[in-house]
């Protein structure tokens, strides 16, 4: 399918319309769209990746949702049983927290319309952090992971979930048909959004691979990190430490 030349992802600030721009515009109905493209396969992923923050045992804990969207990774963390404390969940395009304050119910999840890559937080503020198909779309992954240092207390953990390249052929073949054939025509008709899931492929497409993100993640001051592939390499879940 050719690419239109907006679904190109775009460098610096224009990057950063470009995202917010796309996530406005589709936040009816990213949602559907969502769980339909993913075949439900996003829940799952999204309970591994909640299962993996650490948090401390002895009280309540301050989990930042960076790139929050529409909250689908908050609510499963609150879902947890163990769970006791409060999820500041921010992203800055303002009608996708819109969207999803009708699943918030009693959630003690607050949402914040924040730029990943300034963050409107003190230092150490959080027990933990987590994004979920986030860091692909910031302007500058190497900035943002440097925010997630600075408002993370010493080990603190992140956790990132984060759609990748799958590494054997013919799984990635299936996934190259999916995602540059069937998913962008699909999410054209759902969303009637033109190109917006041209864009998800794409930034997928250049985006650094599992062990280049964990390098960038180790540069910006966690400690220790580790990655796995979900899904025979769709996705991949890093976890790193501050
Ligand atoms: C693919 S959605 C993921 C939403 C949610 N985490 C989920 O799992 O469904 C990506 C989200 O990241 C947000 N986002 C991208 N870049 C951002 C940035 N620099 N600052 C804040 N939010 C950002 C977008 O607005 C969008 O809501």
């Amino acid at each position: 399918m050719a690419t239109t030349p907006d679904a190109r992802p775009e460098r610096g600030r224009a990057r950063e319309n470009q995202v917010q721009t796309i996530f406005s515009e589709i936040a009816p109905r990213y949602d559907l769209l969502n769980h339909v493209l993913s075949l439900n396969i996003d829940r799952r992923w999204r309970r591994k990746a909640v299962g993996l923050l650490a948090l401390p045992g002895d009280r309540p804990a301050v989990v930042l949702d960076a790139c929050a969207g529409t909250y689908d990774l908050s609510l499963e963390l609150n879902r947890r049983k163990d769970f006791r404390g409060q999820i500041v969940a921010s992203d800055f395009a303002r009608p996708m927290l819109v969207e999803g304050r009708g699943k918030l119910d009693q959630a003690p999840i607050r949402p914040i319309c924040a730029d990943t890559l300034r963050l409107p937080f003190p230092d150490q503020a959080f027990d933990a952090a987590m994004v979920a198909f986030g860091v692909r779309n910031l302007s500058d992954v190497d900035a943002g992971f440097r925010e997630f240092a600075r408002v993370l207390r010493p080990g603190g953990r992140l956790v990132v979930l984060e759609f990748t390249t799958p590494p054997r052929t013919l799984m990635r073949w299936g996934y190259h048909f999916y995602f540059h054939r069937v998913l962008p025509v699909i999410g054209r008709i759902v969303s009637g959004h033109p190109w917006a899931y041209t864009y998800l492929p794409e930034s997928v497409k250049e985006f650094p691979g599992p062990d280049a993100l964990l390098e960038k993640l180790e540069d910006a001051g966690f400690a220790s990190a580790e990655w796995n592939y979900l899904t025979g390499g769709i996705a991949a879940i890093h976890v790193a430490t501050r």
